[in-house]
């Protein structure tokens, strides 16, 4: 059986649809580099490992928020959505990373978080200032609480966080938030929210930004009006239209309007919408040309190391990209779900039925639950199937977006001494999650010193002692490690594109042994994957890289690529 999926123009550096097989790379500026030695990662620690990103070979960094924050969610709770976090650096800071990242020939996306502000933001406060029925609470969402003196919430809803979506203020009142307490949501109703984020998107991108990844993106438009359903039937109603804030169609005309804005400049900016929905078809609407232009997509998050699970979402995910004119996105890993080296070395949960949480994130937070002790994690399977998994989807149609550490192999840090715990999911849910920590925690770079290459101080999430064995400094001279292999595939991948033109078949399903996967990218490069736990034959051609040793055969949980 095969499957062709439309194809792809040659690769240029200067296309304006660059982001098109762009391999991204996520940066969690807290937790990369620390130049000052606050024990915070900060601008300039970053944009002295420019050149690190520039060898490693991605094409785009995604900068997740570094605007002024109380960190109540991670610089996802932004005071101000036009300056820099003076604990990590400032404007002329920023600017100088923008020319440092142009002039390594890398594209820089930022995050923009515009379903919520922080309760520190200068509207919250005029909102909670001004009082009930005041304009300033219009740009928020403000409403009178239930029972004989209003001293109930609105809804029994629950946050993504534990807790309610609604607290009260002192006159009375409640506001609502789909995160913390500290997250009031916007009223995207509000022409004022409209044009300040407008403001906002023009002010970035006429700094030199290339683009934005949009934070909720399928949150903003929201209808609570009267009769508001409660929490138990509020779980039936799928995400779209009838859906009281995910999904809602009113989305598309707000990325309309961003979109006009965008193709202002020359190239166009270009945003990838941070959408969690399991219908590539709804997806499909922020990907569009008119829209944002692409969507995440995080199947692979949610689906095992098995290859009918990988066969199935590739073949959905291609055939949405081709149908929205976008290209796909493929995610092992992000700032909010377990390390992939952690994940693929616990035993397989089975496929994903739909239901929420999937079988693979219960899994996880299990795991975590029990400080990574049960399961115990295989430490070596699990980097032997990220790292053929990396292989896999980096041969992929479209981008690939890489988390921090990704190419390094780091596993999650499971065990956090709760006093040094930071993420709201874990104060919150009372004990039911322990939240994201485990996958932030600061990189090593070398195998010494007080935070292991991260700063000249301690880091402010510490780092465990087997950290040491994932630095960069061991790994850049080790031609077998993670980091060489990322470097070798990045490299091999450009210059495999490059041989491909809108006139070859840009993707095809080989036919292959059960448990294996195979595709061909053209005439000159083939990619392998084997799923299974047993050694396959070797499939002819010559070698171009491969995820372990090979010895002649196709060993399980391994990926070669290939030319015929
Ligand atoms: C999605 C972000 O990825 C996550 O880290 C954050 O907590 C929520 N959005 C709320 O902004
Ligand atoms: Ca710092």
């Amino acid at each position: 059986m095969c499957q062709t999926v439309a194809v792809s123009e040659k690769v240029d550096p200067d296309r304006r649809d660059w982001w098109r097989h762009a391999v991204v790379y996520q940066i969690y500026p807290r937790s990369f580099a620390d130049a000052n030695g606050d024990g915070i990662g900060d601008l300039a620690g970053l944009t002295d490992r420019v050149p690190y990103l520039q060898a490693l070979g991605v094409d785009a960094v995604w900068l997740s928020p570094f605007y002024p924050s109380a960190l109540a969610d991670g610089g996802y709770d932004v005071d101000d959505y036009r300056a820099v976090d003076p604990k990590i650096g400032d404007l002329e800071q920023f600017d100088a990373l923008v020319a440092a990242l142009h002039g390594a020939g890398l594209r820089l996306i930022v995050d923009i978080v515009p379903n919520h502000s922080s309760n520190r933001h200068r509207w919250f406060q005029e909102a909670l200032a001004a009082g009930p029925g005041s304009p300033a609470r219009g740009r928020y969402i403000f409403r009178d609480g239930r029972g004989e003196k209003g001293e109930l919430p609105p809804t029994d809803w629950e946050a993504a966080f534990g807790g309610s979506t609604w607290t009260q203020t002192e006159d009375g009142q409640w506001y609502f938030h789909l995160f913390a307490d500290e997250q009031p949501d916007f009223n995207w109703d509000h022409p004022e929210v409209r044009a300040d984020f407008i403001k906002t998107l023009a002010f970035w991108a006429d700094k030199g930004v290339d683009g934005f990844r949009v934070d909720v993106a399928n949150g903003l438009a929201k209808d609570l009006s009267e009769p508001l359903p409660d929490a138990a039937r509020l779980k039936t109603i799928p995400a779209g239209p009838d859906h009281p804030f995910y999904d809602r169609d009113e989305v598309d005309a707000i990325y309309r309007e961003w979109r006009r804005l965008f193709d202002r400049y020359d190239p166009p900016r270009f945003a990838v919408a941070e959408v969690w929905t399991d219908l590539p078809d709804r997806r499909l609407r922020y990907a569009r040309p008119d829209s944002l232009g692409q969507a995440f997509n995080f199947d692979l998050l949610r689906a095992d190391f098995a290859a009918d699970q990988f066969r199935s979402l590739v073949d959905k995910n291609l055939a949405a990209a081709a149908k929205a004119d976008s290209s796909s996105t493929w995610v092992l890993s992000n700032h909010d779900v377990v390390r992939t080296a952690s994940r693929y070395g616990l035993p397989l949960a089975g496929a994903d039925d739909g239901a929420y949480p999937p079988p693979t994130l219960a899994r996880d937070v299990a795991w975590l639950l029990s400080g990574g002790t049960s399961p115990v994690e295989d430490v070596a399977l699990g980097l032997r199937r990220a790292r053929a998994a990396s292989l896999f989807i980096l041969g992929l149609p479209g981008s690939a977006y890489l988390y921090q550490g990704e190419e390094l192999g780091l596993r999650e840090v499971a065990q956090i001494n709760p006093a040094d715990r930071q993420d709201p999911a874990f104060f919150r849910s009372q004990g039911r999650e322990v939240g994201r920590d485990g996958c932030r925690v600061p990189l090593p770079w070398t195998t010494d010193g007080p935070s292991l290459g991260f700063g000249p101080g301690p880091a402010h999430l510490p780092q465990p002692g087997w950290f040491k064995d994932y630095a960069v400094s061991l790994q850049a001279g080790d031609p077998d490690s993670t980091l060489a292999l990322f470097r070798q595939a990045l490299s091999q991948r450009h210059a495999l594109l490059s041989g491909l033109s809108r006139s070859d078949e840009a993707f095809r399903w080989l036919p292959a042994p059960a448990g294996v996967l195979a595709f061909a990218r053209g005439d000159a490069w083939q990619v392998w994957t084997n799923f299974g736990d047993t050694d396959q034959p070797l499939p002819p051609g010559e070698v171009l890289l491969a995820s372990t040793p090979l010895e002649g055969r196709l060993p399980a949980a391994a990926t070669v690529w290939l030319r015929p």
